[in-house]
């Protein structure tokens, strides 16, 4: 049977682009291979944001990241659901990776030059991030790991330090592979500029949680087709990012009707905002509404989190033990 992994930062409100690129997918996957799909909040990477030191808000972001999965319909009790800091394997197994890792390897991960581009002073964790992500993956010998399209650079690199570790110390580690969703690569951003992305702040997100009148309000002001200028203006769907939400949150008869109706100008912007919105509220309510029962019961989340701690250490524990015996490690007893 196949085994699952993926993480998620605790950075900031899981988005539109996290939910149709990602945990959609947790949860299929979830639902096919039950507690060999490992899931987990990965705290220890959302220290390589800036933001991050503030005590409160990471514990209360790690909560809310797991609450707000639960919501999408991951079930804890089917799944394996985790935090990444209560399993301290992951740091142990992304140490022995440093070592098989050419630093110039890591400073042309894209992602890496574009944040570090940003910073004055770049901390050396930003770096090492995707050691400790393929370190994620490997402690499960996981082989499937489904993930938006940004991530497929660091799942490269996860291939090639299985290949590394097993050419070094023996055949051990499986060379896992990316699961997309095809219809939801790289979600763009609201605000028109490139990729939704947590990190991007608020102007950038829709999020999953987020108020609809909050959501309503950043669609009424997004960007659309540039060369519609008039209402009587013909446009191209395709080049405009509410055709593209159109096909996540819409019905097919919705989508034809937007589609032409953009291109012969039957439709204007608003009128098909206003479509737009009626997907996503359809889509979003019961997603919020099971949050809000989950929020009056915190108490799950927490028993979920000690549980699922507690069953990821069960695996990663014996195949941590095969590692440090192949690696060396002196063993007394
Ligand atoms: P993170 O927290 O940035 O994003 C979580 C997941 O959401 C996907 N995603 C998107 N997909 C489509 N369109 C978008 N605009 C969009 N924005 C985000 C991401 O690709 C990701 O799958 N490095 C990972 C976290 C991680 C991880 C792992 C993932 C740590 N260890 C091990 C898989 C396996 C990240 O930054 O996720």
């Amino acid at each position: 049977m196949p085994r699952v992994f993926s993480g998620i930062q605790p950075t900031g409100e899981p988005h539109i682009g996290n939910y149709f690129g990602a945990m959609q997918n947790y949860v299929k996957l979830g639902d096919l291979y039950g507690k060999n799909s490992i899931y987990c909040v990965v705290d220890l990477h959302a220290l390589t944001s800036p933001t991050a030191f503030d005590r409160q808000l990471l514990a209360q972001r790690t909560f809310d990241m797991a609450l707000a999965n639960f919501a999408v319909g991951l079930d804890p009790q089917k799944v394996t659901f985790f935090v990444q800091s209560h399993v301290p394997e992951h740091q142990e197994l992304s140490w022995i990776f440093t070592n098989l890792t050419p630093v110039g390897e890591l400073e042309r991960m894209t992602q890496y030059k574009d944040k570090s581009e940003q910073l004055e002073s770049v901390p050396s964790g930003l770096l090492m991030y995707p050691v400790l992500m393929a370190a994620d993956i490997l402690l499960y010998k996981a082989d499937t790991v489904p993930v938006g399209e940004d991530q497929t650079q660091h799942i490269e690199l996860t291939r090639e330090i299985a290949r590394k570790f097993n050419h070094a110390f023996g055949e051990t580690f499986p060379e896992p592979k990316a699961e997309y969703n095809r219809q939801a690569l790289r979600i763009p951003g609201v605000d028109g500029n490139g990729k939704m992305g947590k990190s991007k702040g608020e102007t950038s997100t829709l999020g999953l949680l987020e108020p609809l009148d909050a959501i309503w309000q950043k669609l009424r002001v997004a960007p659309t087709d540039p060369a519609r200028v008039r209402r009587t203006d013909p446009g191209d769907p395709d080049k405009c990012l509410i055709g593209d939400y159109h096909k996540l949150f819409s019905d097919l008869p919705t989508i034809d009707l937007v589609y032409q109706g953009c291109r012969t100008a039957g439709i204007g912007c608003v009128d098909c905002k206003k479509l737009l919105m009626k997907g996503v509220t359809e889509h979003l309510t019961p997603i919020q509404d099971r949050a809000e029962t989950l929020r009056q019961d915190p108490d799950f989340v927490r028993d979920a989190l000690v549980q699922g701690a507690r069953e990821a250490r069960a695996i990663a524990a014996p195949i941590m033990d095969e590692v440090r015996t192949k690696v060396g490690f002196l063993k007394l007893g």
